[in-house]
């Protein structure tokens, strides 16, 4: 009796991520860089709204200080690719509407466009009552890009191979943040380009984190931010030298510690707690940074918050 109870409309949730470590290797044969990383989930989000429908159409709201201009609406999207992964799967048709509604900055090293292709392959799953297995959307997930697969599992993880291959880590504290996004974007590629030319005899094995896992385990912000560790950092300021500056300003405002997203341009902060964070961010706002965002993490992935039939939540757990 699924079929009765399939909502024609869900809403599902997605977070931006942050590095907490990023050890990149020597590029493979393929191009990509392998990775040990480990990823947080953020409380910055967006939300995507499936519905089904005769057409596929596809449309995206952006917060006032995110811009969308540079994002295409035709079959590149990651969401329009995550309709299509789904579609081929089950063999049918999957004609939907999928409305986007972005927080989170575009190209800013928070994995915001992963985010909305993890939301839509949960979106349309939930809304066409496909129930597809956790493992194979996780493998959809990460044919559609490196960081997907954690977009779905959400909370604290690490990541291997090209970061696709995630295991969940137990992070039983709640860390503050404070994010600094860039209004011109940084493309991933260049970055990674860029770490190439910086480091042309980089080690093929990326620098582990096990001292970064002991310190999110011994939940210590203080231990934590000793142990911050971003390979992309240094090609990202290279590229962007106003960003060390913005790190200098944010650690001087009393953050613990100051680091590149991913591979930028976004700076994120890591402080000490709620009060911290709100300080740090007042102090940065004042000094004319004017998109200055608090959040905190570990926060769940793709998961639904709302379905018309009243379908209940939804998500992978990982
Ligand atoms: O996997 P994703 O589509 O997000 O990757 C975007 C680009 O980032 C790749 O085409 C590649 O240039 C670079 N990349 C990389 N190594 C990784 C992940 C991404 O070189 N592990």
């Amino acid at each position: 009796m699924r079929s009765h109870a399939t909502p024609a409309s869900v809403r599902v949730r997605a977070a931006a991520k942050v590095n907490l470590h990023l050890g990149v290797g020597a590029a493979r044969e393929d191009g990509f860089h392998p990775l040990t990383t480990v990823y947080q989930a953020i409380g910055l989000f967006d939300d995507v709204t499936v519905e089904r429908s005769d057409v596929d159409r596809l449309e995206l709201h952006g917060e006032s200080w995110v811009e969308t201009s540079s994002i295409p609406l035709d079959a590149t999207n990651l969401a329009a690719r995550a309709a299509a992964l789904l579609s081929a799967h089950h063999g049918r048709p999957l004609p939907s509407s999928v409305s986007i509604r972005k927080a989170i900055p575009v190209a800013g090293g928070l994995a915001g466009g992963s985010a909305d292709g993890a939301a839509t392959l949960v979106g349309i799953d939930r809304a066409w009552g496909l129930e597809t297995p956790d493992e194979v959307l996780l493998e959809m997930a990460a044919d559609l890009g490196s960081d997907v697969p954690f977009a779905l599992i959400g909370g604290t993880a690490l990541g291997t191979g090209r970061g696709e291959l995630v295991d969940p880590i137990a992070d039983e504290a709640t860390w503050w943040w404070v994010a600094v996004p860039n209004r011109v974007g940084l493309s991933t590629p260049q970055v990674y380009g860029h770490f190439d030319r910086l480091f042309p005899d980089a080690d093929p094995v990326p620098p582990s984190a096990d001292a970064l896992i002991e310190a999110v385990v011994s939940g210590e912000p203080v231990r934590l931010a000793r142990t911050l560790h971003n390979d992309l950092q240094a090609p990202a300021v290279d590229l962007r030298p106003e960003l060390g500056e913005l790190i200098d300003q944010g650690e001087a405002a009393g953050a613990l510690r100051g680091l590149i997203s991913g591979s930028g341009p976004t700076v994120v902060f890591l402080c000490d707690g709620a009060d911290g964070a709100r300080e740090v961010a007042a102090e940065l706002g004042g000094a004319g940074h004017d998109v200055v965002l608090v959040a905190n993490g570990p926060v769940a992935g793709a998961h639904v918050v709302h379905g018309l039939a009243g379908l209940g939540e939804g998500g992978v757990d990982g």
